[in-house]
């Protein structure tokens, strides 16, 4: 029989629009919740976009009246949504019904005077609140969080989980992107296309990454990109007799010249006028030259690069695989959080392995299931319809985006099974000699000898996991089978489990050496207020550091 896979009820969030969008048929069916939503990427990303364009950011006084704010503001024209949230300072993030309002805000916004200081003009999307009479306003308002939780609460939940599924599912609504988070983001990537459109007056600044994939957790970085496809493509367009017009522009060798060229003046315009961009540093020498900033008063890391569009379109493939079963993102932020918890990836470049290939391999593990969970990339080729059909830079990027076209999966594995035998399958994994593809969805002969290889969907030439070298590799698979293992004795365990001792998931997540000695022997474990001092200390205050941190590559 099939279990009752629940869609975690968090109001707002990525399951919410997939409940939100799901098909009436497919319960009666199924029998089962988990349904497909009919938004596609596409449709997704432009209403997103929509919705930021008419949404201003607003650092407010930390003692404010909600209720006479809105009302303010609402002199501008009706507001659709808004929230408030706190980083170094309280915002609002507030979203009109009408593009108008904004235009109408920022003619009656002042510029600063700043005493001995010159404020450079820029009329931004982001403004700064005053109050005229300091002592008028009392009541505080309440906070949208955008954190991912402490590990102390993240312990303490997952011990409260019924069993291992629970706790996976509650690791998912822990971490994932909230509606508010998602809208920041948005936002974001909205503030910095108004600063490129000086430019580029056509360019659209999109999101792409975990930010938009579905498996994005809390306080990861922002990956965008710089559309200058619509620019581009005026001029291929609308010709009449036997005229054709072109822009005059300047040329240079190379498409690389191109992007670094431009990502160079953006970067300079990051710098100089975005208010709240800060530690701007132009990275142009790289593989694919980025421009990396902080916006501080979103609390967002961000990645700006151009001509990404391949990596747009793995993103999408991405929120396909998302949707198409709720195990997936649930496996794909477990395994996430016990890579991060074991330093396995990290924030800093590196050999290490990166949350991208950590997907990509459990997609992997996920087509090679009987009957699969999910469907191989060539499959979902087949299904897609002349509409679909997508070659970029001669990469043929074909693939179904009409997610109700695609059958669901008939496998009934619980998550708890399907997390021991990742583990497994990827600790007795050939990586010496086979290689990971998910447009096939079968280990191939690895065409190089690097230690990782996996397979790039679309530049099936590039190796995604090419960084990595044979230690951190080695330490991959040591500690899938240990936690292969330390599954296995829960299983065996049983029940017995009790109040707060560190059970299930918590014990994956426990660092190496914490808890694993005393679970090197079965049914001999320390005391459990033993076992919960030495997690509490080997997480103690370290919210960025252990298995929270989710900027991990
Ligand atoms: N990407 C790629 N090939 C790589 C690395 C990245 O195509 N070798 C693309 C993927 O589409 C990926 C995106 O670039 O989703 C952003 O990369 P990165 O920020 O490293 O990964 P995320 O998926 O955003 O995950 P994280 O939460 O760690 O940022
Ligand atoms: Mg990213």
């Amino acid at each position: 029989q099939r279990p009752v896979l629940r869609l975690l009820s968090c109001p707002g969030t990525v399951a919410e629009d997939l409940r939100r969008d799901e098909q009436p048929s497919g319960s009666k069916e199924t029998g089962f919740e988990d349904k497909i939503p009919k938004k596609r990427f596409s449709e997704m990303q432009n209403e997103r976009r929509e919705q930021a364009q008419r949404t201003v950011l607003i650092h407010c006084p930390e003692k404010i009246s909600e209720k006479k704010f809105l009302k303010y503001l609402s002199q501008h024209g009706s507001i659709n949504n808004h929230f408030f949230y706190e980083s170094f300072g309280l915002y609002a993030v507030v979203e009109f019904c009408q593009k108008e309002s904004v235009r109408s805000l920022q003619n009656e916004t002042h510029a600063p005077s700043k005493g001995m200081e010159v404020a450079i003009p820029f009329r931004s999307r982001f403004f700064n609140l005053k109050l005229k009479n300091q002592t008028s306003e009392r009541s505080r308002v309440q906070m949208s969080n955008q954190l991912p939780p402490s590990s102390k609460k993240l312990f303490e939940v997952l011990c409260d989980a019924e069993n291992i599924d629970d706790q996976l599912n509650t690791l998912l609504k822990e971490f994932q992107l909230t509606e508010e988070n998602t809208k920041l983001r948005y936002l974001t990537c909205s503030l910095i296309e108004d600063i490129a459109a000086a430019y580029f007056p056509d360019c659209i600044v999109r999101p792409f990454g975990s930010s938009v994939n579905t498996f994005g957790k809390l306080g990861c970085d922002l990956d965008m990109f710089l559309d200058l496809n619509e620019t581009r493509s005026l001029s291929t367009h609308k010709t009449s007799g036997n005229f054709l017009m072109e822009f005059q522009v300047k040329n240079v060798p190379s498409e690389r010249i191109a992007t670094q060229k431009i990502l160079s003046v953006i970067g300079e315009c990051l710098d100089n006028f975005s208010p709240g961009c800060v530690g701007v540093q132009k990275i142009l020498n790289a593989r694919c030259p980025l421009v990396r900033f902080s916006h501080q008063a979103s609390g967002l890391q961000c990645d700006l690069t151009t001509n990404n569009r391949i990596a747009l379109t793995s993103s999408e493939l991405l929120y396909i695989y998302g949707a198409l079963d709720s195990r997936v993102r649930a496996l794909v932020f477990t395994v996430r959080c016990w890579a991060r918890a074991h330093s396995l990836t990290s924030s800093i470049p590196g050999a290490w392995i990166t949350n991208f290939s950590l997907t990509m391999m459990v997609i992997f593990f996920l087509q090679r299931r009987s009957p699969p969970i999910l469907p191989t990339l060539d499959s979902l080729q087949t299904l897609a319809d002349a509409e679909d059909k997508c070659i970029i830079e001669s990469n043929n990027c074909t693939f179904v985006r009409d997610l109700n076209r695609i059958k669901p999966s008939e496998n009934t594995e619980t998550l708890e099974l399907l997390l021991k035998e990742f583990f497994e399958y990827f600790g007795n994994f050939a990586f010496n000699k086979n290689s990971i593809n998910i447009r096939q969805g079968r280990e191939q002969n690895k065409p190089d000898s690097s230690p990782l290889y996996i397979q790039n969907p679309f530049e099936t030439s590039l190796n995604i996991s090419k960084n990595v070298n044979q230690s951190q590799l080695q330490k991959f698979v040591d500690l899938a089978q240990e936690s292969t293992w330390i599954l296995q004795q829960e299983h065996l365990d049983g029940p017995s489990i009790s109040g707060n001792q560190p059970w299930g998931l918590v014990a994956l997540l426990l660092p190496s050496g914490a808890s694993r000695k005393s679970l090197g022997k079965k049914k001999s474990r320390k005391p459990a207020n033993e076992r919960i001092k030495v997690l509490l200390e080997s997480i103690k205050s370290n919210r960025t550091e252990n298995f929270t941190d989710t900027n991990g590559k």
